[in-house]
């Protein structure tokens, strides 16, 4: 191996990663007096959360009667009653308290006319329990995401945060205790820019990396989200879980895969089929248009499936927006009417918008409780947590989704609960310990793993497996799936693993090695794709976006809990479970008992 220097630092708490949920997580440790440092692969206001379109859900009710219980409701409903519902209680409960602070510090939302923050209907937030759509879901125009990461960046730099930006990060730091459990001490980088190698040593590690959508075809997803805290995860033992809950939004723009928001069909947008027929009456009679995803992505597939597809191939569906008041469109939907000019060449003020299903969101990732610690879930204790550990966001596995999420909670998510890591941080993190030390021995792995791949003279580009990945999990871990489909998907994620073997790059240098980085990249990517697809193979129901033509029905009696999954480099999948947690967090509610879940 190569001589590499480890360039040395300390801090209370390292966040890795700046969207929205790192930023809120590191702003919130900072809050509690912490010295905290943000490590980040990308300039924190270029994080994916600056995609995020059509709004944070919370029960403001400034548009008509709300409250916490209906929110919790939809939510148990919509993950399909896979979602923890103590998570969910903590979920609901405190999203108007985080929406109101991002006001406080200078989000700049959409107002009523009355001056309130101005709220739309988004899939699957209803009121009364199930009666109709409610207007939940807080935005700023249809750039809420871009709106909430700025105020954040500009807060944290507030708060002193110390930001190292681009700063690609390599492995946990983990090490052993005298019972045999493994605690965090901190991550090791790669400074893009110059190459240099770096050690963040920390009491508590907090993975805000994102999801994985990368591992996809055709994804909203930035080209950045691959992943990585997730990989890490897998390669420091520790499990991943629900990763066969993968989320399409069922409004990419056709051939480009770009995100026209559910905010759309929240404004009063809707579906057609070739016969234009709005066929979600027939799918969700009672919401129609604004079912939640998994559904109305099931359902545009059927359409396309059974030949009234629209366009030349009969391929796609459209979206209407043609039929709404242009100043309307002007005022609340500006960016993605651009994003329709760009990417379909439409002006949606005249002509509907092509869609497709496009992979958008993983509802699962690391388990953790609400606190936003990481859970070990192998010795026989169920609460018990990784010392040193924590993470947030679409990283994380809380796990308030389930099954499947409703548009709208994922911002809620990430400052929920970026904010809940923030005050347990404050309550764990014993500001006047020494910070633990490090050895050679535990980091020469990490260096190992990127010599390799900086050295790798094999014959197959990383492109090369990147793209056969890539297409395996568009064909096989679709929005429908059967025995099949995943036995040949699995077969294929297994080869294309064991042909990592034989990666092959370029650039031997260290400074702005993109060949070296998407390397890295994708053998965090594939970890993840073999681990979906396995634990799709392994779960024999359907239940939210999981959806299997051989199993079409729900079932509770043996399904109804999460998957657990370990995959370290080299090594066949393990899988195990863990029950659904059945009861909430306060008295204040009761447990929602399971039922058909229809809209
Ligand atoms: O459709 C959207 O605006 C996406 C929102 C979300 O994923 O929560």
């Amino acid at each position: 191996m190569a001589a590499y220097e480890l360039i040395d630092h300390e801090y209370d708490v390292v966040v890795v990663g700046a969207g929205g949920s790192g930023l809120r997580a590191a702003l919130g440790a900072a809050q509690q007096g912490l010295k905290v440092a943000c490590v980040t692969k990308v300039f924190p206001t270029r994080s994916h959360t600056v995609a995020a379109q059509g709004g944070i859900s919370a029960s403001l009710g400034n548009m008509g009667e709300d409250s916490w219980q209906w929110h919790m409701y939809d939510t148990v409903k919509g993950s399909d009653w896979l979602g923890d519902q103590d998570s969910i209680e903590y979920l609901v409960r405190n999203a108007p308290k985080a929406v109101y602070e991002l006001e406080h510090w200078g989000v700049p939302f959409s107002r009523t006319d009355e001056g309130k923050i101005y709220q739309r209907a988004f899939g699957g937030m209803t009121r009364n329990f199930g009666e109709g759509p409610v207007q939940r879901t807080c935005a700023a125009a249809d750039r809420t995401g871009h709106a909430i990461l700025h105020t954040l960046y500009g807060q944290s730099v507030r708060r002193e945060v110390k930001f190292f930006v681009e700063y690609f990060a390599l492995d946990l730091i983990m090490q052993a205790q005298s019972d045999g459990t493994q605690a965090c001490t901190g991550v090791t980088a790669l400074q893009l820019d110059n190459g240099q190698l770096h050690q963040f040593r920390a009491k508590m590690v907090v993975l805000a990396t994102g999801g994985y959508g990368r591992a996809y075809f055709s994804a909203t997803s930035a080209h950045t989200c691959t992943g990585d805290g997730n990989a890490m995860v897998l390669r420091a033992g520790l499990p991943l879980q629900d990763m066969e809950f993968v989320q399409f939004h069922p409004t990419g723009i056709y051939g480009a895969g770009c995100l026209i928001t559910e905010g759309a069909r929240g404004e009063g947008g809707y579906l057609t089929n070739s016969e234009g027929e709005r066929f979600m009456e027939r799918y969700a009679p009672t919401v129609k248009d604004l079912a939640p995803r998994d559904m109305v992505s099931r359902s545009m597939t059927i359409e396309i499936r059974e030949g009234r597809g629209v366009g030349p191939n009969k391929d796609h569906i459209f979206l209407h927006l043609d039929h709404l008041d242009p100043k309307i469109l002007h005022q609340r939907l500006p960016g993605i009417s651009e994003s329709a000019k760009i990417f379909a060449g439409v002006d949606v003020t005249k002509a509907p918008i092509p869609v497709l299903p496009t992979v958008h969101y993983n509802m699962g990732g690391i388990p953790t409780n609400y606190h936003g610690e990481v859970l070990t879930l192998r010795d026989g204790n169920p609460d018990s947590v990784v010392p040193g550990l924590m993470a947030v966001g679409e990283a994380a596995c809380v796990s308030v989704h389930g099954a499947n999420r409703l548009g709208s909670n994922s911002l809620t998510d990430l400052v929920v609960f970026g904010r809940a890591v923030g005050l347990r941080c404050g309550e764990v993190v014993d500001k006047a310990s020494a910070v633990p030390s490090a050895s050679k021995a535990q980091t020469d792995a990490h260096l190992a793993r990127l010599d390799r791949f900086r050295f790798a003279d094999g014959s197959t580009p990383t492109a090369e497996l990147r793209l056969s990945m890539q297409r395996a999990m568009q064909a096989d871990a679709a929005v429908f799936r059967t025995g099949e489909t995943l036995q040949q998907g699995t077969d294929k994620l297994r080869a294309i693993d064991a042909a990592g073997a034989d990666i092959k790059t370029t650039d031997r240098g260290l400074i702005w090695n993109t060949d070296l980085m998407e390397t890295l990249e994708y053998d965090n990517l594939i970890a993840q794709a073999v681990v979906t697809i396995e634990s799709g193979l392994n779960r024999t129901e359907s239940r939210g976006a999981h959806a299997r033509e051989d199993y079409p029905d729900r079932d509770d009696a043996n399904w109804m809990k999460h998957t657990l999954a370990w995959k370290r480099p080299g090594e066949q999948v393990q899988i195990d479970y863990r029950p659904v947690h059945n009861y909430t967090m306060s008295d204040d509610i009761a447990y929602i008992e399971p039922k058909a879940r229809v809209y």
